[in-house]
């Protein structure tokens, strides 16, 4: 499927290759600058050199030799200097854009680059027995949309959630069960009690040494399979996965497998046994194996210790193996947070010099820490740590205050559900507006804002497309759907706007080759501006003619489309009304 703004490129190429005077090869195109009032160019200094001409005459004279066709997206074309100037022929673009995203509807932006791709993507990853923070929430939201990036350009995506169900640290979970029983709340409120339990244990359990004895026959009873060790280890896993279910449904999170930790204990020996096999790890008097400075930026580590007990890293190890022999992909992403990152380095050195990945791709999207209001950052021992459902609870109660504010007539139970929608997309947003490396600030104000960047915003103008096609509907009209007729919206702010929505698909794909998701919400973000620009200059119920009203109509359903779409890959709803 070529787009409209793929399809303008492509003629724009062909029309410079047909006056003969540019090899193909030299034929490269950018986008102008924004006061450029034009929307490709073709810079000829590289072409002029080499063909041993002035630049400007190069420009001049391929402006003066290129006629578009009658049909072509070409509109003016124009030498400026050594630039050769392209901007869209407006009618064209009008009816070539609106009748793609009719055409398409909630596939508008999705292509084809990753067909025959597999790219296994490691995200949310909470630990068993605690409640997911801000780490595993950031994890999970970003991870989640590159699933949905990824899938839209065509990529076959597998998610596997890389729980933390296995370690030493069970010994004491369940030890601490043992002792105090099991917590009689759910959700984030049983996990709660049990990290008290946890921490209370763990700390007698220095002084007492038969604690300490417990807790280690549960560690060892649980590694040699015991049923009721392997029972009540599973009773926490279950709990730990329906408390965290609940949030991924209202986060629209869907991660298609969580193998977990514990699925590669099995598959362990083995990749020790290729560690050393390979030269890459050896085994040191104490018995440890060892993986030494691969190179000079990879410090040391063990992937046994000495006392025959495995790490996270040889997990990791054997996740990657199983990985390749499952699911044979092009790239494994781990979204996973910043303070991870040597440990990423070393698996990624020792899986390469093992020979395990091929041509396969390791990426690691790091992010950011998250701030609170005062500058300080989350964090347990600071004792402001926010847990994921208590955050989502606290912005849905602060979203229902503004829908309550703007929008007090609604039914009560739809009022919920817009501030669910709202308080859920301001989390999520806050996660994705830019660039996942920078820290991120929990500022309310600025996340529920109804104007400036903010899920919050988008969710207006979605919901503002809507309001315009409702009384539409409700006067009889409707957007039209004769292709001729969009040839009309010529107006600036309808061609801003055309631009924009045309530009969709390639801020998916930029998105995707940038492991980017804020490029899309920036997509979203100018979308809602251009489209609060147009309808203040642009009346559409009161347009001067009924073949403008309905041009409009189409233009308003199409925007409402695409931002939509832009929305959905986010993890974003639009409620209908707000
Ligand atoms: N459970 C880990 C944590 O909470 C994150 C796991 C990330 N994935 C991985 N393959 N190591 O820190």
């Amino acid at each position: 499927m070529a787009y409209t703004i793929d399809r303008f490129s492509a003629e724009v190429t062909a029309a410079i290759a047909a006056t003969g005077r540019v090899p193909v090869a030299l034929i490269e195109t950018t986008t102008p600058k924004p006061n450029i009032p034009a929307d490709l160019a073709f810079p000829a200094f590289k072409a002029a050199k080499e063909l041993g001409v002035a630049a400007a005459q190069l420009a001049a004279d391929l402006a003066a030799a290129i006629v578009p066709a009658k049909d072509s997206l070409i509109g003016v074309v124009s030498a400026a200097g050594p630039f050769l100037n392209f901007a869209l022929q407006p009618q064209h673009l009008a009816t070539a854009v609106i009748t793609e995203i009719i055409a398409l509807g909630p596939r508008y932006g999705h292509q084809q680059e990753g067909v025959g791709k597999t790219i296994v993507i490691d995200y949310s990853a909470p630990n068993i027995a605690k409640r997911m923070h801000v780490g595993h929430i950031r994890s999970t939201i970003i991870g989640q949309a590159l699933v949905n990036i990824f899938r839209a350009l065509g990529y076959s995506v597998v998610g596997d959630n890389h729980l933390g169900d296995w370690g030493k640290q069970f010994g004491v979970v369940l030890a601490s069960i043992e002792r105090e029983g099991k917590p009689q709340s759910s959700g984030e409120t049983a996990l709660e009690e049990l990290e008290a339990m946890y921490a209370r244990y763990a700390n007698e359990m220095k002084d007492h040494s038969a604690l300490d004895d417990r807790a280690r026959h549960w560690s060892l009873a649980l590694e040699h399979g015991d049923s009721e060790a392997r029972a009540l280890w599973q009773w926490a896993i279950d709990l730990s996965m329906d408390a965290a279910q609940r949030n991924y449904e209202r986060l629209g999170v869907t991660i298609d497998h969580a193998y977990g930790e514990s699925f590669y204990e099995p598959m362990l020996d083995g990749v020790i046994q290729e560690a050393l096999a390979s030269g890459a790890a050896y085994r040191d008097e104490g018995g440890a194996v060892v993986v030494e400075e691969l190179d000079k930026n990879i410090p040391t580590f063990l992937l046994q210790r000495s006392d025959g007990g495995t790490l996270y890293m040889t997990r990791d190890l054997a996740t990657i193996k199983f990985r390749m022999d499952a699911f044979n992909p092009a790239r494994i992403v781990y979204v996973i947070g910043e303070p991870q990152s040597l440990h990423l380095r070393q698996l990624f050195a020792l899986v390469r010099q093992m020979g395990y990945t091929g041509e396969t791709e390791l990426v690691h999207v790091s992010f950011g820490t998250v701030f609170d209001n005062k500058g300080k950052p989350l964090s347990t021992r600071g004792g402001n740590m926010v847990y994921l459902e208590a955050l989502l609870d606290d912005a849905v109660q602060r979203a229902l205050a503004v829908v309550e504010h703007k929008n007090p007539e609604l039914p009560a139970a739809e009022k919920q559900a817009i501030a669910e929608a709202v308080g859920v997309g301001a989390v999520v947003y806050n996660d994705l507006y830019q660039d996942t490396r920078r820290n991120i600030t929990l500022d309310w104000e600025r996340m529920l804002a109804t104007e400036g960047n903010s899920a919050t915003y988008l969710q207006y103008s979605v919901a503002r497309c809507r309001s315009i096609l409702r009384r539409a509907a409700d006067t009889g009209s409707a957007p039209g759907n004769d292709p001729q007729l969009f040839r009309v919206l010529e107006h600036p702010a309808e061609q801003q706007l055309l631009k924009q929505l045309a530009r969709l698909p390639e801020a998916i794909r930029e998105a995707g080759a940038r492991y980017a998701p804020f490029v899309v919400a920036d997509w979203c973000y100018t979308t809602a501006r251009d489209f609060g620009v147009f309808f203040e200059q642009c009346p559409v119920l009161k347009a001067e003619s009924v073949t403008l009203r309905d041009a409009r109509l189409a233009l308003v359903a199409a925007t409402a489309q695409a931002l939509i779409n832009g929305l959905v890959l986010l993890g974003i709803r639009a409620p209908e009304r707000m």
